[in-house]
């Protein structure tokens, strides 16, 4: 039997109206997130706007909706050189919806990652060199893509917010994990 009431809607099924950053520690980092299903909705379509918003504030490259309490397959990528990544690509943002995987490099190469729900910290952590991967925008369009090298990484680093992982479940070894402000001393300067 159940019973069916306005609590019984489950918390992923509802985007939230104000974007915080859940830090590692965070029970929604640890979910499997939830396939989209509204494409084209007001509610999607406007929080995809304030994910936006909030990796752009963050200066970050990327961010996946369970790093804002919003356990759905959805992620940005944006690769762009910045105060924190002064050597990266420029692209466009994309938006990512229930993404899969084609293929991947089995050629792995390790490089220093940062999260925004890890604040503070990098770590070294061995990639794919490439990913193929299916994806649907925000409107339910399916497309098919390949990245390369930095953008594949943010791809495989956001792809593991989906699936209950951080950068630290990766990470090459516990030694390879810097505070941000030695990581800019040695690497940055
Ligand atoms: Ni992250």
């Amino acid at each position: 039997m159940t019973i069916e009431t306005e609590n019984t809607v489950p918390d992923y099924l509802i985007y939230p109206d104000v974007l915080h950053i859940a830090k590692v520690g965070e029970p929604v980092l640890r979910k499997m997130a939830q396939p989209v299903e509204d494409f084209g909705s007001p509610q999607l379509l406007s929080f995809v706007d304030k994910l936006l918003t909030q990796m752009t504030e963050a200066a970050g490259v990327g961010i996946a909706a369970p790093q804002v309490f919003c356990s759905r397959q959805i992620m940005i990528i944006a690769s762009k050189p910045n105060k924190r990544y002064p050597d990266a690509p420029e692209m466009t943002p994309l938006v990512l919806i229930n993404p899969t995987f084609i293929a991947q490099s089995r050629n792995l190469v390790t490089g220093w990652e940062g999260c925004l729900s890890v604040p503070g910290l990098r770590g070294q952590v061995a990639r794919a060199d490439w990913v193929e991967v299916f994806y649907y925008d925000q409107f339910g369009e399916k497309h098919r893509r390949r990245f390369d090298g930095f953008v594949a990484r943010i791809f495989l680093h956001e792809y593991d917010h989906l699936i209950g992982r951080t950068w630290l479940d990766s990470v090459t070894s516990n030694q390879d994990i810097l505070s941000d402000e030695v990581y800019l001393k040695q690497f940055a300067a």
